[in-house]
Order: C-alpha cells, then sequence, then structure tokens
C-alpha cells in the first residue's frame, strides 16, 4: 500500500523561515508535517539511558508510516541544525538496539531542503545526508536550498521548488508507490 511522505522539521523555531518553505511543499505534497522543535529528544548516549524520552516511540511511527522522507534544515552555523543532528545522531539506537526500526528504513527515500538567508549553500553541507542515505540503505533524491528575503518566498523560488517537488520528490514518491 502507498505510504505518505513526511517533512521532518528541524528548526529552532516552529514558526520561523524553514516553516514557511515546509509549509509551502506540504500545500503541494499533501506530506505531513513532523516538528522535531515539539519533541523532546536529547543528545545520543553510549549507555542509551535516554530511551525513554521522544525518540524511539517517533522513530517507529516514522517507519511505519512513511516511505518518503524529507529532512528540512536552517543552515545553522554551515551546517544542519542542532536539533536535526540529534536526531541523526539518535538514529545510532536504531542500529544498536532497535534494531527493527533500522531495517525498516532500508529502501525508504531521503531527501533535504536547506533553508538559509545566503542564496549559496556552502560545498560540503549536503554530504551527511547522501553518506547518511547510503549507510542507511536509503534512496537519495537530492537536495534544494532555499533562502527567505523579505519573510517571504521569492517568486522566482517559488517556481524552483515547484520543479524540485515535481521533478525529484513526486518522481520517488511515484517509484516507491510502484
Ligand atoms: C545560529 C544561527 C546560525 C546561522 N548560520 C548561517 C549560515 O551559516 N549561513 C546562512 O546562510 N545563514 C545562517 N543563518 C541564518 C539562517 O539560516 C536563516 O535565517 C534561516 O532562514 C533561519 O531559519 P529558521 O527561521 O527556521 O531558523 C544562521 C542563523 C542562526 C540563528
Amino acid at each position: 500500500m502507498n505510504k505518505k511522505g513526511v517533512i521532518i522539521q528541524g528548526s529552532s523555531r516552529s514558526n520561523g523561515n524553514t516553516n514557511k518553505i515546509v509549509t509551502f511543499i506540504k500545500e503541494k505534497t499533501g506530506f505531513d508535517i513532523i516538528d522535531l522543535k515539539t519533541k523532546h529528544i536529547t543528545y545520543f548516549d553510549y549507555d542509551f539511558n535516554n530511551s525513554d524520552d521522544d525518540f524511539i516511540p517517533l522513530m517507529n511511527d516514522i517507519v511505519n508510516k512513511y516511505d518518503t522522507i524529507i529532512f528540512a534544515t536552517p543552515v545553522y552555523w554551515y551546517s544542519m541544525s542542532g536539533i536535526l543532528k540529534i536526531f541523526f545522531d539518535r538514529i545510532t539506537d536504531c542500529l544498536k538496539v532497535e534494531k527493527e526500526i533500522g531495517r525498516k528504513l532500508r529502501g525508504k527515500t531521503m531527501g533535504m531542503i536547506s533553508c538559509g538567508s545566503d542564496s549559496e549553500l556552502k560545498k560540503g553541507f549536503e554530504m551527511p545526508f547522501i553518506e547518511s542515505a547510503n549507510y542507511l540503505g536509503m534512496h537519495y533524491l537530492g537536495n534544494m536550498h532555499t533562502w527567505i528575503e523579505n519573510e517571504i518566498i521569492s517568486e522566482p523560488l517559488k517556481k524552483e521548488l515547484n520543479s524540485f517537488i515535481e521533478k525529484n520528490v513526486k518522481m520517488a514518491y511515484k517509484q516507491v508507490k510502484q
């Protein structure tokens, strides 16, 4: 059965610039949104003493409900946000302890949307997403970089986003469906 897609929003504010982009994508795709800011997820612990926080139930939900996972992150200091990096670090829980969840990631599709103040995304930003997808056995559908000027998504950027959604996101979604 066709599963829905989800956008995992990793911003330090729920209704900031990244959310403007995320809302635009949701409107075009019907994907659900998970706002990591509203979850209690602590940084990786080698002793797994944090296994009672929100991470495992959230991840369990994600692997069971969705086949396409788009990470949306602001650019903070040339990197993904801390909130999203903590989420990625915690995927290690799914390789070491909750292995069934980890196995379910295999074959799913990952994409990434970055949102900065600069129109240029520095070289290397995308690498952790590409390599993590590889490592986890996920397909990588690509990245689109966005930026917000005067609190709005500019018309040219809307066009670019539409084309990314049609060519990358919806194509990947259809392939999963078949
Ligand atoms: C801690 C911090 C670091 C930032 N570093 C960068 C950066 O390296 N490059 C950039 O283009 N913008 C940078 N910005 C600007 C944000 O990426 C930009 O305002 C983004 O749209 C914010 O999205 P948000 O409202 O979801 O947090 C930074 C902002 C913050 C708060």
